[in-house]
């Protein structure tokens, strides 16, 4: 999870309430906006994906979607509610995006870029690659990021603990790497009449 100065946090969609907000801005941002069809945005890649929710003051302002491959992830329905767009959102989006695909270990990002917003990537460090292509009435083209991944990113080898932790918080310990945890549950007196 990461909160910006403007208020903005963004995570991951981690209950049932936060991907119905996610789902409501892409019915917004692509159903509405850009015309796509109800059965093209929302697929069965929706199951293997992870969700991505941005939220200010509660309000849900953003959304992303990252799957995954081999050696590589691809994000996907990057969006901001018309009414959040041009106060930089859209670069916290890519951002944190950026920063989960680092935490999970992947050095490949591939996304389809609107043939428009091709600097606005390059600017995260995307380059074009293959071609332009055409898709739902609007030009792509094909970018890709390469990540430098660090010391604390996951691998096999690392303590396996990391690795159980939820999405989008790798970083933090669970409450089960604690030691001691069951001795302290059952020092733990019980409640009167329980
Ligand atoms: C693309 C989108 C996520 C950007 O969100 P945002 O909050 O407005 O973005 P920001 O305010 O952080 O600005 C990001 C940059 O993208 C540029 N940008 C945003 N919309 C743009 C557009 N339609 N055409 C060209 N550049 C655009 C901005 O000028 C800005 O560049 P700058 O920082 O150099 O000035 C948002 O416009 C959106 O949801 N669009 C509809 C859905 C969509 O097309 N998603 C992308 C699919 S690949």
């Amino acid at each position: 999870m990461k909160t910006y100065e403007n208020g903005l946090t963004i995570r991951v969609a981690s209950n049932s309430e936060d991907q119905l907000k996610a789902f409501l801005i892409r019915g917004m941002v692509y159903m509405h906006e850009q015309q796509c069809p109800y059965r093209e945005e929302f697929d069965l890649n929706d199951y293997a994906a992870t969700q991505i929710i941005g939220l200010l003051g509660g309000e849900p302002v953003l959304t992303a979607r990252v799957r995954y491959f081999q050696d590589f992830v691809k994000l996907e329905r990057l969006a901001v509610r018309s009414e959040y767009r041009g106060r930089g959102f859209g670069h916290h989006l890519i951002e944190y995006l950026l920063w989960f695909c680092r935490s999970k270990g992947f050095r490949k990002v591939y996304l389809h870029a609107q043939a428009r917003l091709q600097q606005f990537y390059e600017g995260h460090g995307f380059i074009r690659i293959g071609r332009n292509f055409r898709f739902s009435d609007y030009d792509y083209v094909e970018m890709a990021c390469s990540i430098d991944l660090n010391a604390s990113s996951p691998k096999i080898g690392n303590p396996p603990d990391r690795i159980n932790r939820p999405e989008g918080i790798l970083e933090l310990p669970g409450p089960l790497e604690r030691p001691n945890l069951h001795q302290l549950i059952e020092a733990k007196p019980l409640p009167k009449g329980g």
